[in-house]
């Protein structure tokens, strides 16, 4: 491992069919938990609750970082966020689009709550392309998830959630302290499935991403604790 202090941090996505093959990876990674957050999403959060993060905790030292992407009237979001503070994850995602009145909320609780999550504000899903993005914003990604990102700079979140293709001009107009997590990574160039932005672990490192969120390159592959690895190693 680089052991870079401003290295990027592996989110490991646990995304998975079932409970007990999200737990079996988990185990796989114990021995790398001090170096891995992991990252809970829809699916498994519908399915598996907060008993799940029990779960995580008691195999090993990680990081947890809770994607639910929050997108609802302010007051809404900001009772949720006492509801997800109460459950002790790291890490949390809204939408920037539900506006500068929710993030500043969340912000200001997380200012007067030091143990609060940190808030990260989705900017534009990597699985848009160019195309179906303007289908319903009707302005180029860029644009869009650069305006995004200085409206949460300046609510007062944590961070972002971008592609790598947006980060350095995100970092650009808000600060080189202001985190970028990247979703859509394929390491060493796999499949991209549903992603659009995919980017390899050598442009999420030249960018300056803060956090890579890798999923099905991870637990689709016949090895998945090599894959982790030898992303560790480059990081
Ligand atoms: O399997 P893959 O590596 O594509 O998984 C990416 C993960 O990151 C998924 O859990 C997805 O929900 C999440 N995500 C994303 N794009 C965003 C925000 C989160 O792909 N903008």
């Amino acid at each position: 491992m680089s052991g870079r202090a401003n290295a990027p941090k592996l989110c490991v996505a646990l995304d998975r069919e079932s409970r007990e093959s999200n737990l079996a990876l988990v185990r796989l990674l114990k021995s790398h938990s001090a170096h891995l957050w992991l990252k809970v999403g829809l699916r498994s959060f519908v399915r598996d609750g907060k008993e799940f993060l029990e779960d995580l905790r008691r195999i090993g030292d990680f990081r947890l970082f809770l994607d639910l992407k929050l997108y609802d009237i302010p007051n809404t979001m900001l009772d949720t966020m006492r509801e997800i503070h109460a459950l002790g994850v790291d890490m949390l995602t809204i939408h920037a689009s539900s506006g500068a009145q929710a993030m500043r909320a969340l912000a200001r609780y997380r200012e007067a709550n030091p143990t609060a999550p940190r808030i990260l504000a989705v900017t534009a899903l990597t699985s848009f392309g160019q195309e179906d993005f303007g289908q319903i914003y009707n302005t180029p990604i860029l644009n869009h998830a650069r305006n995004m990102a200085v409206l949460a700079y300046e609510s007062g979140c944590d961070g972002v959630v971008c592609s790598c293709f947006e980060t350095q001009s995100i970092k650009a107009a808000t600060s080189k302290s202001f985190i970028a997590l990247t979703p859509g990574i394929r390491p060493f160039g796999e499949e991209s499935s549903d992603q659009k932005r995919v980017a390899d672990l050598a442009l999420a490192k030249r960018v300056g991403s803060d956090f890579i969120v890798v999923g099905r390159p991870i637990y689709r592959a016949q090895d998945p604790r090599g894959v982790v690895e030898r992303i560790l190693e480059i990081l």
